[in-house]
């Protein structure tokens, strides 16, 4: 049996996050597509990230993935430092960073043992990553470390009572007649790689308590309100009339909480 390290390492070095689905080529205009489909999928990142205020800070970002939110910030102006588990997604955010002329200190690491001294970063971000490390609240404990007082973390994780949560489950608990199986099972066994972790609020108020200003909140995705294909593990009939049937409006009223996606802003204390 593989060590949980590894199986999250294999998985997303097997493909970077969105590369089948969005990624079109490695030039210019691949890179270009690709960050237009997802700030166009995933607006609320635009929000968040808040790439404009970067400029001239210290910026870390873990796990690049392709790179395009990285870009972001180094066309924002940030000294820009980025990392991630696998050597894939770091080989394509530098081809990303040398066809667009952009600079980062792009390096494979491990968010559970960052190699850079307590309180170098003005802002850490880190968007859908770490809540695939075995290790969550080491992680953030790294955070913590490397930021430099007052500095910002922003951070997505998964929500547990998600739509996309309840949909794996009706999929891989229920409709296999195996309703005893938890939600936590379901997001460990079949969102991404093995081992997947998603929080309530309260467990996110626990994972960051070290920190101050804390600002938690969720959003629907386009996962949520099945706007797009689900992710690289899923596909197929089931799921084509899902999209059709599926009662957008109805979780937009009325469950506006029930998103995947659980952003986190918050400050290390002075
Ligand atoms: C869902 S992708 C997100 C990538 C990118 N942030 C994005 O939004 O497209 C998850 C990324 O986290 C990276 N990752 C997972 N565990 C990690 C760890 N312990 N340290 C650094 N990166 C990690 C994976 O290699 C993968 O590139």
């Amino acid at each position: 049996m593989k060590d949980s390290k590894q199986q999250v390492f294999d998985f997303w070095n097997e493909a970077s996050c969105g590369e089948d689905l969005y990624l079109t080529s490695t030039k210019k205009s691949g890179y270009q597509d690709q960050a237009k489909s997802r700030y166009q999928l995933e607006p609320y990142i635009l929000d968040f990230a808040k790439f404009e205020q970067s400029k001239g800070k210290r910026v870390l970002e873990i796990g690049v993935g392709l790179g395009a939110d990285h870009q972001q910030f180094a066309e924002a102006g940030a000294i820009l430092t980025g990392i991630d588990l696998t050597q894939r997604a770091i080989e394509h955010t530098k081809h990303r960073f040398d066809t667009f002329k952009l600079q980062s200190t792009l390096l494979n690491c491990d968010a559970e043992n960052l190699s850079f001294s307590d309180e170098t970063f003005d802002i850490v971000y880190s968007w859908g990553v770490l809540h695939h490390s075995p290790n969550t609240p080491r992680a953030i404990g790294e955070v913590l470390r490397v930021l430099k007082p007052g500095g910002t973390a922003r951070i997505m994780i998964y929500s547990k009572w998600s739509m996309v949560g309840i949909m794996l489950w009706i999929r891989y608990a229920l409709m296999k007649l195996r309703p005893w199986m938890t939600i936590t099972e379901i997001y460990s066994r079949y969102l991404e790689s093995p081992g997947t972790k998603a929080y309530t609020i309260a467990g996110a108020q626990i994972l960051m308590k070290s920190f101050t200003d804390r600002k938690i909140w969720t959003v629907l995705t386009h996962g949520d309100l099945l706007d797009s294909p689900v992710g690289q593990r899923h596909a197929g009939p089931l799921l084509n009339l899902a999209r059709r049937i599926w009662p957008r409006w109805i979780i937009r009223t009325f469950l506006p909480t029930s998103g995947l996606f659980m952003l986190i802003e918050a400050r290390k204390p002075l």
